[in-house]
């Protein structure tokens, strides 16, 4: 089918690219020139799993083209993704505009039938909006129907996740657009996946076909919101259950296992920490809250999720100043600036917000991360030393604090880090490590809501690395 995708972030790329390499001629078009320009020229504005293997293939197969031609690319296509951004709003409600302008643009652009799928995160009615504009602009040109098809990609399993979802979400208000997605979606449905990576990846998970899931426009744009604030109200439930871990003596790990074997609970999410953060949970979460509100109801539950968010940093702020006392010209090491790992995306991300506090505290720092270093150097102030390498943030630091959880900070070379610092001391603020893993190379280590094999009083102050 002809496609073409609006908007090319994490989202529309990513589904741009696995839609054409699922067999559909799609047609990437963005706003933002240098993007396409770049993309043209194989460039990719983001750093995502598997997506330059996917992008390279598909379009080397003539099915996937990047054009500056928005008008050209609607005119071409019979259906239309919107996969433009939902930014918050100073209110914390999301903004529209780039929405409504896509919408005007295909209701000037598009003649005979068009199918027109919302995927950006959107709040409830969204799709009526559209669907007003669409009306009001085409003056009878432009016979449509309008989706919602909320994606539940996340930022460095991107690739994975599209093929492979829990489910597929159409909400669609009439079985013509229903059908159109059906089939549009049919080769993710059956699991007929023409590259290999994807077979072999489906293989070794056990490959079970997604659930389908068709509803009304509206109940499809609440999925996507009531789905992000469940994940993000896991993540502030395990944050709680770790502070208590650590007032009670009791480990966060064991309490969260035994807790998340329930199936009615599940495993996933429920990974204690600095919090979440990026561009989807703490917008998502605001946008749904403010949405409420609108709609009479007074989302108490989601405001505590996001109090608790709040705080992690304070906590582990605090963390580090029982450890270190005075932060004043202190170096510290900081191991990841990416959002979580897998990503470049540094947007809203926790081990900004504790660099920062640190740099204000005064302290020196010496950062890496595997692939957000080039936007931490334009987007964090000045006063953070970049290394090259994970063992190099070790060189003369009172502590190291791991604040992504790239699992590559695993492999580093602990023992040679151990020997280069002032104090080996290692703050986990992602529960990266067990207790007692790092204590082997002579560290002391404090985890999220980890019960220390040694209490912290008793715990040596210059232990030697090996
Ligand atoms: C999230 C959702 O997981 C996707 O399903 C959704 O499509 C996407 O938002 C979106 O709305 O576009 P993403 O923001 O990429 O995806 O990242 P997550 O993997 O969900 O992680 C979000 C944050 O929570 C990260 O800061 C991560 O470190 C943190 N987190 C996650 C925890 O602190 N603990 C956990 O157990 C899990």
């Amino acid at each position: 089918m002809k496609l073409c995708v609006i908007g090319t972030g994490y989202v529309g790329l990513t589904t741009g690219a696995c839609l054409a390499s699922i067999g559909h001629e799609v047609i990437c078009t963005d706003s933002d020139s240098s993007k396409i320009e770049g993309l043209q020229h194989g460039r990719l504005p983001i750093y995502e799993e598997r997506l330059p293997e996917v992008i390279a293939a598909a379009a080397g197969s003539g099915r996937l083209t990047f054009s500056h031609d928005g008008n050209a690319a609607i005119q071409a296509a019979e259906v239309i993704f919107i996969c433009v951004g939902t930014p918050p709003d100073a209110d914390g409600k999301a903004n529209l505009a780039a929405v409504e302008a896509v919408a005007r643009q295909v209701a000037h652009q598009a003649r005979g039938y068009r199918l027109v799928v919302g995927k950006s995160t959107v709040p409830v009615h969204t799709g009526e909006q559209i669907r007003r504009v669409l009306t009001t602009h085409s003056r009878g040109q432009l016979e449509f129907d309008v989706a919602s098809n909320p994606e539940f990609l996340r930022e460095g399993t991107g690739v994975y996740d599209f093929f492979h979802p829990d489910r597929i979400v159409v909400g669609c208000d009439s079985e013509r657009a229903t059908s159109r997605l059906h089939q549009i979606y049919s080769p993710v449905l059956e699991g007929k996946f023409s590259c290999g990576w994807h077979a072999k990846a489906a293989a070794q998970c056990g490959w079970k076909p997604p659930a389908w899931v068709a509803t009304s426009v509206a109940s499809a744009e609440l999925i996507k919101h009531a789905s992000n604030s469940f994940l993000s109200m896991k993540i502030s439930y395990a944050n709680a259950i770790a502070d208590i871990c650590e007032l009670a003596g009791a480990d966060s790990a064991e309490v969260l296992r035994g807790l998340g074997l329930d199936r009615r609970i599940g495993a996933d999410f429920l990974r204690p920490g600095i919090g979440f953060g990026g561009f989807c949970f703490p917008k998502d979460l605001s946008a749904f809250i403010e949405m409420s509100t609108e709609l009479g109801y007074d989302f108490q539950l989601l405001r505590e999720v996001q109090a608790i968010n709040a705080r992690r940093i304070e906590q582990f702020m605090r963390k580090v100043r029982e450890e270190l006392w005075v932060l004043q010209g202190k170096t510290i090491g900081v191991l990841g600036l990416a959002f979580k790992a897998g990503t470049d995306d540094t947007r809203l991300s926790p081990a900004y917000a504790v660099v920062r506090e640190l740099l204000r505290l005064g302290a020196r720092l010496r950062a890496y991360d595997p692939q957000a270093m080039p936007r931490a150097h334009d987007e964090l102030p000045a006063g953070v030393h970049y290394c090259e390498r994970a063992e190099d943030v070790a060189e003369g630091a009172e502590a190291v604090l791991i604040l992504t959880e790239w699992p590559d900070f695993r492999a580093a070379k602990w023992t040679e880090m151990a020997r280069r610092m002032t104090r080996p001391l290692v703050l986990d603020g992602r529960n990266l490590f067990e207790p007692g893993e790092l204590e082997q190379f002579g560290f002391e280590y404090r985890g999220i809501g980890r019960r220390s094999p040694v209490p912290p009083h008793t715990r040596p102050h210059s232990a030697t690395g090996n």
